[in-house]
Order: C-alpha cells, then sequence, then structure tokens
C-alpha cells in the first residue's frame, strides 16, 4: 500500500528507525516509523484510506501523523524535515529537508538506518552513516559528539539497546556518555521521562542486565544515591524473567517489579521520596507500605501453614507486588504455597454469602463478617463439601 500511494504522489517514502535496525536484526516490532520526503499528512490521509484505517490523528505544526490501522498496526508518518531552533528555547520549526537531515537527527547509528519503500528503488537500503556496520560489529555509536548534551535520555537508551540486544557501547560513544553523566546531564531529565526510560528498560527482557549497566555508570546513584545493586537483587532480577504466567496472573507490570527489588534496601522515607519522584499513585503506595510491614510475618506463618485456610489467610490482604517480593525470598515449599494461592485459592469464589445469612435471618453486623469467613476457610479446608453443609453449620 505504501509503495502505491508514494507512486501515485511521486514522493520519495522510507521506513526508518527501530522498524528497519528489527528487520536486520530479525526481531519482530509492530511500531511501523515511515518518513515522507513530500508531504507526510496527505500522504498518511492516503494510507489511512487504502487500507481502510480507524483511526488518523494528525498534528499540523509537526507535520507528522498516525495512521491507527487496527489495534495490532500503528503507522508513524512524518515529514521528512530540516530543525533548527529560532530561539534556543522555542519548539522546533518544521521545513522540508532531506532524509539525510532527518537520520542524522538521531540518537544511535544503528538507529539511523532507512528503508526506501517507494516505487523507485523499493527494499533499498539507506546508510549514511554506518549504521548496518554498526549492526553487524553488535555497537551502539552516537552519531555526533553532542548527542548525550543535547537529548540526555539517550544516556539511558544507549543501555536499553546495550541490554536488549547485548551489544556493546563503542569505546568514543562511551567516554562521551561518562563525561555527559559526570557533568550532570542526567539531572536535566524531566521525572516524567526518568520514569518512561525506567519502564522501557526494566519490561525488557533482561532487566538485570539493564541494572548493571546503570549501577556501572552511575545512573542508579543520581536516582538516589543510597541506591546499592547487590548480589541478592541481581539473582531476584533473574528470577523474573522466569515468572511470565505470574505476571500475567496477577496483571503484574515487570518494570514495577524490578524496581520494588531495587528499593528493597532503601529505608520507608527514602523510598516515599523515590515514589513521589515517579508520581506512584497514593493507592499503590498504600498498599504497598501495609505489604512490606507484614512480609516478614506472613514468610514466618508461611512456612508454618498446612491448611488451606491458613495458606490463605496469610496471604490474602497483602498486595501482589509484595507478594512476588515474599515469592522471591521464599524456600521451595513456601513458594509452591504462594503459588497454590495466586492459581487456585483466591480465585475460589464463597459458597455462602452475605444474602444467604439475611435469608436465614442473621441482621448485619460485626460479627457477619466472622462467620463469612470461617464458611470461606471451612470451604477451602474441605474439598467438596456443600453449601448446605456449610449453612447446615452456622447457628443461629
Ligand atoms: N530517537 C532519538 N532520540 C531519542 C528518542 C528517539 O534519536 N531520545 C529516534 C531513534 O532514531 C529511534 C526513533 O527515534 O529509532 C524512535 O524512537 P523509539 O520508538 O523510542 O525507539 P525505537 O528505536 O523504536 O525503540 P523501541 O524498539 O524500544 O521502541
Amino acid at each position: 500500500a505504501i509503495e502505491k500511494i508514494a507512486k501515485k504522489r511521486k514522493e520519495k517514502v522510507y521506513m526508518v528507525g527501530g522498524i528497519v535496525r528489527d528487520i536486520i536484526l530479525g526481531i519482530p516490532n509492530k511500531d511501523i516509523d515511515i518518513v515522507v520526503e513530500g508531504e507526510g499528512i496527505a500522504f498518511a490521509w492516503d494510507l489511512k484510506n487504502e487500507l481502510n484505517g480507524e483511526k488518523i490523528v494528525v498534528h499540523e505544526k509537526f507535520k507528522t501523523a498516525v495512521v491507527i490501522v487496527d489495534k495490532d498496526l500503528k503507522i508513524d508518518v512524518a515529514t521528512s524535515r530540516v530543525e533548527y531552533y529560532e530561539y534556543p528555547t522555542s519548539l522546533p520549526s518544521v521545513d522540508y529537508g532531506s532524509i539525510r537531515e532527518d537520520m542524522y537527527r538521531r540518537d544511535f547509528t544503528i538507529n539511523s538506518l532507512a528503508l526506501e519503500v517507494d516505487y523507485q528503488k523499493f527494499g533499498e537500503l539507506v546508510d549514511f552513516f554506518n549504521g548496518y556496520r554498526d549492526i553487524q560489529n553488535r555497537e551502539i555509536r552516537i552519531l555526533h559528539n553532542f548527542s548525550f548534551v543535547e537529548d540526555p535520555t539517550r544516556i539511558i537508551r544507549a543501555f536499553r539497546f546495550a541490554s536488549r540486544y547485548d551489544f556493546k557501547i563503542e569505546e568514543e560513544t562511551e567516554r562521551f556518555l561518562k563525561d555527559a553523566v559526570e557533568n550532570g546531564f542526567l539531572k536535566k531529565i524531566s521525572w516524567p521521562r526518568v520514569k518512561n526510560e525506567f519502564k522501557i528498560i526494566l519490561g525488557d527482557k533482561n532487566p538485570e542486565k539493564a541494572l548493571n549497566f546503570l549501577e556501572k555508570y552511575d545512573v542508579l546513584k543520581n536516582i538516589h544515591h543510597n541506591i546499592k545493586l547487590t548480589e541478592k537483587m541481581k539473582k531476584h532480577l533473574e528470577e523474573l524473567n522466569s515468572l511470565g504466567e505470574m505476571f500475567s496472573q496477577l496483571k503484574l507490570k515487570k518494570w514495577i517489579m524490578a524496581f520494588l527489588i531495587l528499593m528493597e534496601d532503601l529505608k520507608s522515607d527514602e523510598i516515599e521520596l523515590i515514589f513521589n519522584k515517579f508520581s506512584f499513585s497514593q493507592d499503590f503506595r498504600k498498599k504497598y507500605e501495609f505489604g512490606i510491614k507484614k512480609r516478614s510475618e506472613a514468610l514466618s506463618k508461611l512456612k508454618k501453614a498446612d491448611k488451606n485456610s491458613e495458606i490463605y489467610d496469610t496471604l490474602n490482604e497483602i498486595s501482589f507486588e509484595v507478594l512476588m517480593l515474599i515469592y522471591l525470598e521464599g524456600k521451595k515449599s513456601s513458594r509452591e504455597k504462594i503459588r497454590k494461592f495466586i492459581f487456585d485459592l483466591s480465585k475460589i469464589k464463597p459458597l455462602v454469602t452475605g444474602a444467604d445469612l439475611i435469608s436465614v435471618g442473621y441482621k448485619p453486623s460485626p460479627e457477619f463478617r466472622k462467620i463469612l469467613e470461617d464458611a470461606l476457610y471451612r470451604q477451602l479446608d474441605y474439598k467438596g463439601i456443600t453449601k448446605e453443609q456449610l449453612m447446615s453449620n452456622i447457628n443461629k
């Protein structure tokens, strides 16, 4: 479709950035970025119509548009441009320019490749800065000396790509990166952007590798001077990689778990400060604090818990994030009990409900809760017990 529209419109069109890098690496990527040398927005409208897309979002000012084809496919369309700043603090003005300039503005050579997808040279790789060579050599390299100064988030991005693809950071690039850190450029990144970078880097496949980089290059120190990556944390981070089914069952985010592991040795007021900077919700913070307070008690109770009701009673009030931390801490038998709670006990629906109690003449009262809890615990401990049997046990 892209080729057809390009032909009709007689424009040069390129796929650019991450998608080209991942095509060369043979890794799937669902975000398509294209650059049009011409009228990007008009092109995007044609694309939406041709693909019968669901939606289009246009930013006139930046001459960009996003075509949402369906829930699985999103195409970002940009107009190839040269940015110049009229005043140092103003937003970039946009003018037409060549694809070369567009590529030159990017973070690393591996992201500076374009794949021509128009009728003239469909499939030709446009590589001004030796990106292909660097992908082959597995190296992260900046395009110019001011790259990290211009955009310090690139410091964290360098580690994202290095850990995700197991690439090294090229020597000179590493020097510029260290200089930028030493000169305090990380402090110039706003907290929402730091959070966003952490989200991506810790949500990736190997959060332990990413965190090793962040520690080694003093990024963590810039988050809080007392954060220290310990061997125990590394072990727990590595374990996260094999807990996929638990993550999806509990609807947990991997990056949050990696982040909480990193917080483990901090004092509660230090954690509070960081949660604040990362703007975690009050609700999340309360549940986390509550769970952490209960943690050591829960761990020792869990060791002794034999009955289902004891396991349930120990774990029921603890947030899923803290449950996961307890799991990482626990030995084999405690872990099995936690799994049982997550995959089985926590999903059991009580046979006896409040309405049942009312129907046999109970008035809502403080003991109500206790009676319901007892009934549920009996249900958990005696497999196959019926509602009638439970009800007959409840004496009016
Ligand atoms: N980019 C940049 N500097 C930044 C952020 C982005 O130069 N600080 C450029 C890079 O060329 C990158 C492209 O914008 O390829 C798209 O950015 P993004 O979607 O964040 O990165 P991807 O390379 O697509 O990585 P991912 O696979 O993690 O989405």
